[in-house]
């Protein structure tokens, strides 16, 4: 399967963002990010950073959405002055309900992007079928090594030399969609799951912030299981 899928606000596949349903109509031809985050939220902050410093950078975050109130990434997205939005699993009958309400809440700021910066959640089918091919995610090792919540203490417990991050495409499996860009980080000898994760997110912001930039200006196309940017 070849799908072309950019994300400038030209798509041509009729799911762009020409008609912004929060209300503000697009200025220029910056794609429009929706950021989804659980905790800290310092790769959100990368990509705020970023994009201020950077009149070219090619997007900007129209929304921050989380799966929990009081958290730390929802705090910066309100100091930047961006509108957030709280889609808790427990106040949904089921997990089915609380996936389709997400979607909701993230469609209604029509991205051309969704960037899943630290989202603890594995969003589902409904998510999946409106912004598949769309949604980036950050994991800190490297696929298809230690998918899931611990990849860093996996790698660490295997005793690798090398890990790392990986941004990824999300598929309907865990972490195991197509892969975009990675980093490597050396493990130390006297490595604590703490220490190493830090310095993996030193490195995992900065590929971020380099991989939405170039989708958001380049465009990209999903081959399979490869991902082309143009050069
Ligand atoms: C990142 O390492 C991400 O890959 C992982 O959780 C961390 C989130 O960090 N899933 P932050 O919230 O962006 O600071």
């Amino acid at each position: 399967m070849a799908a072309r899928t950019p994300a400038r606000p030209d798509r041509t596949d009729g799911s762009g963002s020409s008609d912004p349903a929060d209300g503000s109509a697009a200025p220029d031809r910056t794609a429009r990010l929706v950021v989804l985050v659980s905790g800290s939220g310092t790769n959100l902050q990368a990509l705020i950073d970023a994009i201020a410093a950077d009149p070219d950078y090619g997007a900007r975050i129209v929304a921050v959405g989380a799966d929990r109130d009081g958290i730390a990434g929802l705090e910066r997205a309100e100091r930047a002055g961006i509108p957030t939005f709280v889609v808790r699993v427990k106040d949904h009958a089921d997990r089915a309900g609380w996936d389709e309400a997400l979607t909701r809440a993230t469609a209604a700021f029509a991205p051309d992007l969704v960037v899943s910066a630290g989202f603890m959640k594995i969003v589902g089918a409904a998510f999946l079928a409106r912004f598949g091919g769309r949604l980036v995610n950050t994991h800190p090792a490297l696929l298809p090594s230690f998918p899931g919540a611990h990849g860093v203490r996996d790698a660490l417990a295997y005793g690798v030399k090398v890990t790392g991050c990986t941004v990824h495409f999300v598929d309907d499996g865990v972490d195991s969609g197509p892969v975009i860009a990675q980093s490597v980080v050396e493990v130390r000898e006297d490595d604590t799951e703490d220490a190493l994760h830090e310095r993996i997110k030193d490195v995992e912001r900065r590929l971020l912030v380099d991989v939405v930039g170039r989708l958001s200006r380049d465009g990209y196309r999903i081959e399979g299981r490869k991902v082309r940017i143009p050069a």
